[in-house]
C-alpha cells in the first residue's frame, strides 16, 4: 500500500515536470475531477467536464463538448442513466488499475454511480495509467509511461453522437458493436428510444430504428456511398471523407473530414431525427443532412414488390411484370399492400429472363446474399441457379461494377431514384414475349394508311433479322447455346415503329388548319387544335418550311423523341411528312399553356403556392429528363412560360423539346448560326455568342422560376427602365433583405411556406447566374427542391442581358465568388 503511493506520488511529480500543463488534458489516479474542474483537450477543442441539462433539475452529468463554440453542445455523456442528484457533489476518478468511476458524495456516504468497463488485463497498465482527453474528443485511457496502447476510450461508448474518426457498426478487435442511441428528451440523456446502428445481416446497412422497428436504412455501402445517400459523393468535394471498412478489424462506417476547420457531427435526435450538423461561425449549427426524409424509407413504404418512388405521385408502383396485389388500395393511393407477379416463374424449365431496372435504390438487403468475388454474369447465373433467388445486382459500383448481391423471394423497399445503380429482376419468358406485341399507339393505328403498314412491317421484318442476329452473335459468343437468359436485351429496344399521319387524317382533325383552330404560334411554326376521329384530341404543329433538314434525319429525330417519355413532358404522337409540310402531332393539353394563367390578372388567381411550386417541381424534373436522364442529352432553347403546358390536373409538361435538335443540327455543336429563343429568357452567352449548352437551359429555368414566383414577366427592356427586368427587380430586393417583396400579390401570405418560397427564390437567382459555371445543373436544381435542408449557395449578381456588350450593373457587391454548380457548399450558409 505504501510503496504503490510512493510511486504513485513519484510519477505524479515526474509527469508534472514533464507535462506543465497536464491539468489541462489529463487527469490521472491522484487528481481526480471535482464538478469545478474541466479538462481541455491540448488544442482547445474539447472540454471534459460536469454539465447540467436543463434550470429544471439539478442532475447533473459528466460529459465531453466543444470547448470553443459559443453554444455548449454536448458530444458524450459518461452518466446518461445516473446523475448525480441536487444534493450530492461528484467527483471523476481515475483508479489505479484504469477504470474510471464517478462518485457522488452525499454528506458523508459515497457511492460509485458509474464506472467504465475495466480494462482488459492483457493491456498492461502496470498501476500508472492516464485518462486524456484528445483533440478529436475521444478521452482515453491509456499506460502514462508507454503512452501507446489505448485500454478504454470514449469513441468505443458512443451516445447520440457520432464524431470524425468514431466507428459507426462492428469493431472485431475490441468485439464491441458501436451505435448510437438517442437521448430521451431534450433535457434527458438517459437512453432513449432511437438508435442507428449497424445491421450487418446479409449486405450491411446502417438502421435507423424504433425500439426494435425499423425506420430507415441506408442501403448497402455501394464503393461510393450508401445506396440511397448518393450525394455523399459530392459531400466529399467539400471536404468529407467517407469509409467503409469490412475486413477481419470489424464492419463498420466512419468518417474525416480533411480540413480540421470543419466542425460536423452526426446525431440521432430524441424524435429520431438522424441529422449531420455542420458548424457556420455566427450562423450556428446547421442541418447538412438528415433522414428519414423522403416518402420512400427504403422500408415497406410499397409493400412487397413495390417501388417506391421518390419524387413521384402516385409514390407507389410495380414493376413491369408485377400488378397491385389489391387494386382497390392502389387506386385510392395506398401502396402498401404491394405487387404480385402477373406470370409465376418458370424456374424447372430455365426459361426465366431478367427486366433490368435502372436507377434502383436497392431492395433491402438484411435476408440478401453477397459475394464480393463474383461478376454480374457470375452473379447471373447464380442466381438462375436457385428458384427462389428473384433479383441481383452489383454489390460495388466502382470500375464498372463488381460483386453480386442476390435477392431471394420477395423485395421490399425498392426505390426508383433521380441515380442509383442497375438492379436485374427476375420474370417469366411470357413477360419477354409479349413486349414485342404490347400496345400498338391506340386510335393511332387506325389512321395509318397501307403503305405506311407496310412500311412498319418492313421495319418489324428488319428489326426480327436484327435481333435474330444479335442472338446468334450472343450464342456463339458463349457458345453454351442457351439464349434464355438474353431477355434484357430485349426490353430495350421495343416501340420501334414511327407513328405516321397521314395528311388527309390531319387535314380532317384539324378541319384544313382552320382559323378558329388555331392555338397559338410556337418558336418553329403554328400550333392548331385536332381532333381524331375516334376522339382523341391532338395538338398539330406546322414547322417552318425553312429548316435545312433532310427527311431522314428528320425521321431519326421523331424517332427519337416519340420514345422520350415523362410525366413532365408533352408526349409526342407522331409525325406527318409532306414534301413541302413537315407536322408533328403531340397530346393536347386542355389547360393551355402556363402564361395564359401567369401573366393574366384574373387567371393568375388560381394559381395558389402550392400548385406554382407544383410546377416549378415538375418543370425541374422534365428538364433534368431532357439534360441527362433520356437517352441522349436534348438543350431545349426555348424554355419559356409559353412552352410549359398544363394538363387537366394543372401537371406541367414542357413542349418543343428537342426542337433544338431538330433544327440546330448535330448535337455537338456548341454554337449556331440562328438563335432561336425568346427574348428574356436567353442566357447572355447563348443571345450574344450564340454559345449554347444545358447551362444555357437552366438559365431560362431560373428565369421562369422567378415569373412563377412573380406573376411578372421577364421582359426584354432594359436599361431605359429596370424595374421593367424582373432580374433586376429580384437581385435588388434580395440584396435589400426584402425578398418576399417579389411574391406574386394574388399569393396570400399566409398560404405559402416562407421558407419554401425563399429557397425557390434563391435557387431561381443561381440559375440565372451570368457565368455558366455558376449555374447549378437540372440535378442539382432538383436536388434542391426535394432537400429542405441543403444550404444553397449566395447568388451574385444575375447575368442580365442588356444591349449588346452592357450589362445592367445594379448595386454592385464584393461577394465572394460561390459555387453554385455543387449543390453543396457548406462554408457559405445564409
Ligand atoms: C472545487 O471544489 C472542491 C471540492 O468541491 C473544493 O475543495 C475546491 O476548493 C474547489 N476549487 C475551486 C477553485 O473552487
Ligand atoms: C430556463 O432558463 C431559460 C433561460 O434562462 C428560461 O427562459 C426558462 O424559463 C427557464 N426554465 C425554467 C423551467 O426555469
Ligand atoms: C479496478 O478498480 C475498481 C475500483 O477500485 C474495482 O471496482 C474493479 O474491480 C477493479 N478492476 C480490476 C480488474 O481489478
Ligand atoms: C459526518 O461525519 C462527521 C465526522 O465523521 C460527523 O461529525 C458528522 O456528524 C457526520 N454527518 C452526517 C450527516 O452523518
Ligand atoms: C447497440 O449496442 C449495444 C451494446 O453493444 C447492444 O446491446 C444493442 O443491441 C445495440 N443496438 C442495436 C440496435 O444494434
Ligand atoms: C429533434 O428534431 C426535431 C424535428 O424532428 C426538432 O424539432 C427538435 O428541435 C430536435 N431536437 C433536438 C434536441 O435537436
Ligand atoms: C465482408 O467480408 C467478408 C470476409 O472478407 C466477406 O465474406 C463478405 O462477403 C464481405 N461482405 C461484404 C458486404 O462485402
Ligand atoms: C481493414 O480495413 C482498414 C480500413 O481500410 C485497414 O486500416 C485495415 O488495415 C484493414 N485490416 C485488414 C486486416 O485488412
Ligand atoms: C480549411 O478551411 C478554412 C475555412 O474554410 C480555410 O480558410 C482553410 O484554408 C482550409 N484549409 C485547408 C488546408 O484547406
Ligand atoms: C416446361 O415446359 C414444358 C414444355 O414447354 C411445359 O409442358 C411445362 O408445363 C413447363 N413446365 C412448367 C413448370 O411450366
Ligand atoms: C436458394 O437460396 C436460399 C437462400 O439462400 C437457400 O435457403 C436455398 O437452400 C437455396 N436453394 C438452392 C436450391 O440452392
Amino acid at each position: 500500500m505504501k510503496t504503490s503511493t510512493i510511486i504513485s506520488i513519484t510519477t505524479f511529480f515526474l509527469y508534472y515536470l514533464f507535462h506543465p500543463c497536464f491539468t489541462t488534458d489529463t487527469l490521472s489516479p491522484t487528481q481526480p475531477l471535482s464538478e469545478n474542474q474541466t479538462l481541455v483537450s491540448a488544442s482547445g477543442t474539447f472540454t471534459l467536464g460536469f454539465f447540467t441539462t436543463t434550470n429544471i433539475s439539478n442532475n447533473r452529468y459528466v460529459g465531453i463538448w466543444y470547448h470553443n463554440l459559443p453554444i455548449q453542445t454536448i458530444v458524450w455523456v459518461a452518466n446518461r442513466q445516473h446523475p448525480i442528484s441536487q444534493s450530492s457533489t461528484g467527483v471523476l476518478t481515475l483508479t489505479t488499475n484504469g477504470t474510471l468511476i464517478i462518485t457522488s458524495i452525499q454528506h458523508n456516504s459515497t457511492t460509485i454511480i458509474w464506472s467504465s468497463t475495466p480494462p482488459t488485463t492483457t493491456i498492461n497498465l502496470n498501476n500508472n495509467p492516464v485518462a486524456q482527453l484528445l483533440d478529436n474528443g475521444n478521452f482515453v485511457v491509456k499506460n502514462q509511461l508507454t503512452n501507446d496502447v489505448v485500454a478504454w476510450q470514449s469513441f468505443d461508448y458512443p451516445t447520440d453522437t457520432l464524431l470524425p474518426g468514431m466507428k459507426l457498426g462492428w469493431d472485431f478487435t475490441t468485439g464491441l458493436n458501436h451505435n448510437l442511441t438517442s437521448w430521451s428528451s431534450s433535457g434527458d440523456p438517459s437512453p432513449g428510444d432511437y438508435s442507428v446502428a449497424m445491421d450487418v445481416r446479409g449486405d450491411p446497412q446502417l438502421v435507423v430504428s424504433d425500439r426494435s422497428v425499423r425506420k430507415w436504412r441506408s442501403g448497402p455501402w455501394t464503393g461510393f456511398s450508401f445506396d440511397s445517400i448518393p450525394e455523399m459523393a459530392a459531400y466529399t468535394r467539400n471536404g468529407f471523407n467517407f469509409d467503409f471498412v469490412n475486413n477481419s478489424t470489424g464492419i463498420y462506417y466512419s468518417y474525416e473530414v480533411s480540413n480540421r476547420s470543419i466542425i460536423t457531427r452526426l446525431v440521432v435526435n430524441h424524435t429520431g431525427k438522424t441529422e449531420r450538423f455542420v458548424w457556420l461561425g455566427q450562423s450556428g449549427w446547421s442541418v447538412f443532412w438528415y433522414t428519414p426524409r423522403t416518402q420512400c424509407s427504403g422500408l415497406d413504404s410499397c409493400g412487397p414488390n413495390g417501388v417506391c418512388g421518390l419524387f413521384s405521385s402516385p409514390m407507389c408502383r410495380c414493376l413491369k411484370g408485377f400488378k397491385p396485389r389489391s387494386p382497390r388500395d392502389w387506386d385510392l393511393l395506398d401502396g402498401s399492400d404491394g405487387c404480385v407477379r402477373k406470370e409465376p416463374l418458370d424456374c424447372l424449365n430455365g426459361t426465366d429472363g431478367f427486366l433490368k431496372m435502372t436507377a434502383a435504390q436497392l431492395p433491402d438487403t438484411w435476408s440478401s446474399f453477397v459475394d464480393q468475388s463474383l461478376g454480374l454474369d457470375e452473379c447471373k447465373a447464380k442466381c438462375l441457379m436457385n428458384c427462389s433467388c428473384t433479383a441481383y445486382a452489383n454489390a460495388d459500383v466502382r470500375a464498372g461494377g463488381s460483386g453480386c448481391i442476390l435477392w431471394f423471394g420477395d423485395f421490399t423497399g425498392l426505390g426508383a431514384f433521380q441515380s442509383g445503380q442497375d438492379l436485374y429482376v427476375r420474370l417469366a419468358a411470357s413477360e419477354f414475349a409479349s413486349s414485342g406485341k404490347k400496345k400498338s399507339v391506340n386510335g393511332v393505328v387506325i389512321v395509318i394508311v397501307v403503305v405506311i403498314a407496310v412500311l412498319v412491317l418492313l421495319t418489324a421484318l428488319a428489326c426480327t433479322a436484327y435481333c435474330v442476329c444479335r442472338k446468334k452473335k450472343k450464342r456463339r459468343g458463349n457458345g453454351t447455346g442457351i439464349d434464355h437468359h438474353n431477355h434484357e436485351d430485349e426490353m430495350k429496344d421495343e416501340d420501334v415503329e414511327l407513328p405516321i399521319f397521314d395528311l388527309s387524317v390531319i387535314l380532317e382533325a384539324t378541319d384544313n388548319f382552320a382559323p378558329e383552330n388555331k392555338l397559338g404560334q410556337g418558336g418553329f411554326g403554328p400550333v392548331y387544335k385536332g381532333k381524331l376521329e375516334d376522339g382523341l384530341e391532338i395538338a398539330v404543329k406546322r414547322l417552318s418550311k425553312d429548316s435545312l433538314q433532310g427527311i431522314q434525319e428528320f425521321k431519326n429525330e421523331v424517332m427519337l423523341i416519340t420514345k422520350l417519355q415523362h410525366r413532365n413532358l408533352v408526349r409526342l404522337l407522331g409525325c406527318c411528312l409532306q414534301v413541302e409540310d413537315r407536322m408533328l402531332i403531340y397530346e393536347y393539353m386542355p389547360n393551355k399553356s402556363l402564361d395564359a394563367f401567369l401573366f393574366d390578372k384574373e387567371k393568375s388567381a388560381s394559381l395558389d403556392w402550392q400548385t406554382r411550386y407544383q410546377v416549378i417541381l415538375g418543370v425541374a424534373r422534365g428538364l433534368l429528363y431532357l439534360h441527362q436522364e433520356s437517352r441522349v442529352t436534348i438543350i431545349h432553347r426555348d424554355l419559356k412560360a409559353g412552352n410549359i403546358l398544363l394538363d387537366e390536373t394543372m401537371n406541367p409538361k414542357i413542349s418543343d423539346f428537342g426542337m433544338a435538335r431538330i433544327f440546330g443540327g448535330d448535337d455537338s455543336a456548341t454554337k449556331t448560326r440562328k438563335v432561336v429563343g425568346t427574348y428574356g429568357y436567353m442566357a447572355p452567352e447563348y443571345a450574344m455568342d450564340g454559345v449554347f449548352s444545358v447551362k444555357s437551359d437552366v438559365y431560362s429555368y431560373g428565369v421562369l422560376v422567378l415569373e412563377i414566383i412573380s406573376g411578372q414577366k421577364n421582359r426584354g427592356v432594359y436599361l431605359s427602365n429596370p424595374d421593367l427586368c424582373l432580374l433586376g427587380k429580384a437581385w435588388d430586393l434580395w440584396n435589400k433583405g426584402e425578398i418576399l417583396e417579389l411574391v406574386d400579390s394574388s399569393i396570400t401570405s399566409d398560404s405559402y411556406s416562407v421558407s419554401q418560397v425563399m429557397r425557390c427564390i434563391q435557387m431561381g437567382l443561381l440559375c440565372v447566374q451570368e457565368n455558366p459555371k455558376d449555374r447549378p445543373t437540372m440535378s442539382s436544381v432538383v436536388f434542391m427542391l426535394g432537400t429542405s435542408n441543403v444550404v444553397l449557395a449566395q447568388p451574385k449578381q444575375p447575368g442580365f442581358l442588356a444591349k449588346r456588350g452592357s450589362y445592367l450593373s445594379t448595386s454592385s457587391s464584393n461577394q465572394e465568388p460561390s459555387h453554385a454548380t455543387d449543390t453543396l457548399t457548406i462554408l457559405e450558409g445564409r
